[in-house]
C-alpha cells in the first residue's frame, strides 16, 4: 500500500520526499501545464529528469502527448530512457474511443518489457482489460468517476477481486483524488496506490483539533517557564 503525489511542482514533491511519505509520483500534460511546464517536449523532458531524481527510485510517470500509434510507441521508449524510474503512461483509448492504446499497451510491456501505466480509466472492467494487455499499473480516476454517478470503492473493490482471482499482477492506482477521505477509503477498498494531490495530502496531516492541542500544549510550556 502506498501514496504517490500527484503533481509536477517541484517544491511539493521535495516537500512530501523529505517527510518520507510518498513513494511516487504521477504526472499528465494537464498537471505538467498546472506546474508551469512550457515548450513542450523539452519542458516535459527537463521537468521529468528534475523529478525522477529527486524521488529515485521511486517511480515516476509520465504520459504521452499523442494518440498516433507510432508517436505514442517512439514517445514512450523515448521517455523510459530519460531515467531509469520513469514508467509511461498511455491513456486506455484514444478521444474518440480508438481502441489502438491497448494494442500500444501490449505492444510496449510484452516486446520494449517497457513499464507501462495505463490510465484515464473509469471503470473497474476497463482496468482489467488493461492489466491482461500487460500494463504494469492501472490507473483508474476515483473522483472522475464518483462525479458520474457511479461508485468508485465498489469499483476498486471489485478491481481488486478480479485481478487477485487470476493472479494479474498489475497495480491498482487510483487517482482523481477530490477528499482528504478518498485517499483511506481507496486504499480499504484494494488499491495499491492511490496517487494525491499536495493540497489534500497536506489536508491528511493537518487536523483542526490538533492544531488546538498543540497550541495549548505551547501555551502551557510558557507558562512552566514563568514560574521558574
Ligand atoms: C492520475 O494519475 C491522474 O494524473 C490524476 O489523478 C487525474 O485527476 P483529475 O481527475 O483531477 O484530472
Amino acid at each position: 500500500m502506498a501514496i504517490f503525489l500527484d503533481t509536477g511542482n517541484i517544491k511539493e514533491v521535495e516537500r512530501f520526499m523529505k517527510m518520507g511519505i510518498i513513494r511516487g509520483v504521477t504526472t499528465n500534460p494537464t498537471i505538467l501545464f498546472k506546474a508551469g511546464v512550457t515548450s513542450g517536449n523539452q519542458g516535459i523532458k527537463s521537468r521529468s529528469i528534475e523529478i525522477s531524481k529527486i524521488i529515485a527510485p521511486y517511480p515516476l510517470s509520465v504520459e504521452v502527448t499523442t494518440n498516433d500509434y507510432d508517436k505514442m510507441i517512439e514517445q514512450a521508449q523515448e521517455y523510459s530512457g530519460w531515467a531509469k524510474n520513469i514508467n509511461v503512461k498511455i491513456t486506455i483509448h484514444g478521444p474518440k474511443g480508438e481502441t489502438e492504446n491497448l494494442e500500444a499497451i501490449h505492444e510496449l510491456s510484452s516486446k520494449y518489457k517497457m513499464s507501462i501505466n495505463a490510465t484515464a480509466m473509469m471503470s473497474a472492467q476497463q482496468c482489467l482489460l488493461a492489466a491482461m494487455a500487460g500494463a504494469e499499473y492501472v490507473s483508474i480516476f476515483g473522483g472522475r468517476v464518483n462525479n458520474m454517478g457511479y461508485n468508485s470503492c465498489s469499483e476498486i473493490s471489485k478491481l481488486r477481486v478480479v485481478l487477485d482471482r487470476q493472479q494479474l499482477t498489475s497495480k491498482i492506482i487510483v487517482g482523481s483524488t477530490r477528499e482528504v477521505l478518498n485517499i483511506i477509503e481507496w486504499l480499504e477498498a484494494g488499491a495499491d496506490i492511490v496517487t494525491v494531490l499536495p493540497e489534500i495530502l497536506n489536508g491528511m496531516i493537518v487536523h483542526p483539533y490538533s492544531k488546538e492541542t498543540v497550541q495549548m500544549f505551547l501555551e502551557d510550556a510558557a507558562k512552566t517557564e514563568r514560574l521558574l
